[in-house]
């Protein structure tokens, strides 16, 4: 899967790329992503990609002259690929969850994000190229460069070899579930122990705990995906 980002803060990206899990990502050919400065597209003699806006009010709202050509430098860079996307970063958009991380990872697709700052876009680039917009929460950022790592991240941590299958299988929010609790080494610490069970060595019995733990968890935090599930259930 191949990444285009569009951003006018590209240094905002470096530590994102070369951590962890994303970076050996890259390393092992799953996910490519490039990163492309907006602002290098502009012809205004004084480099500028932000106007005011027509009819007046604050702020300021990036140009669709010179995002148009860094769309098209990305469309262009895409053209023997396949099938592509063009996403916006925008609070108005689609609320990222589970499963839209899961379908953006599963499309057999690439996809140009569009990260907005300031006051955001011009609009007639969300009907020039049929964007779609995504939101990674009600609240308003700075700027599109977090939401589009955020967005990346829970969608690239899903494609196939990206981290152990094991790994995804009993994560929060697969399943409508969250996770149970986890411990790990020193047994003790400050007089609490780690629950007896997980040291029994009977994987059913573990197994079936986790599950309960898993349940009362989530009945704890987020009973309403208890209710999702159980409508999910009743509907096979
Ligand atoms: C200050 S915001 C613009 C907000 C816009 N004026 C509004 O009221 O909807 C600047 C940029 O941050 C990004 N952004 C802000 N909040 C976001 C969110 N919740 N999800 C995704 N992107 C967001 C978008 O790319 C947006 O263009």
């Amino acid at each position: 899967m191949k990444f285009i980002v569009l951003t006018l803060f590209k240094e905002m990206f470096d530590p994102f790329v070369n951590t962890s899990i994303i970076k050996r990502a890259i390393e092992k050919g799953i996910v490519s992503i490039d990163v492309v400065d907006i602002r290098s597209f502009t012809k205004d003699k004084h480099n500028r990609v932000d106007f005011p806006p027509y009819g007046g009010g604050s702020g300021m709202i990036m140009s669709a002259e010179p995002l148009g050509a860094a769309i098209d430098f990305a469309i262009d860079s895409l053209k023997d690929d396949g099938y592509y996307e063009i996403l916006y970063m925008s609070p108005r958009g689609k609320v990222l969850n589970y499963n839209l991380a899961k379908e953006i990872s599963s499309k057999k697709c690439n996809y140009i994000i569009i990260c907005g700052h300031y006051e955001g876009i011009d609009e007639r680039i969300i009907d020039e190229y049929n964007v779609k917009e995504i939101s990674i929460g009600d609240y308003v950022l700075t700027g599109g460069e977090l939401a589009c790592q955020v967005l990346m991240d829970s969608v690239i941590r899903l494609l196939p070899g990206a981290i152990s299958e094991d790994s995804l299988t009993e994560e929060s929010h697969t399943n409508n579930l969250l996770e149970y609790p986890q411990y790990t080494k020193p047994y003790e610490f400050r007089g609490r122990k780690v629950p007896e069970i997980l040291l029994s060595g009977h994987h059913k019995n573990i197994a079936e705990y986790r599950k309960q733990e898993a349940i009362r968890i989530t009945k704890k935090f987020r009973p309403e995906l208890i209710d999702k599930k159980i409508d999910n259930n009743d509907s096979k």
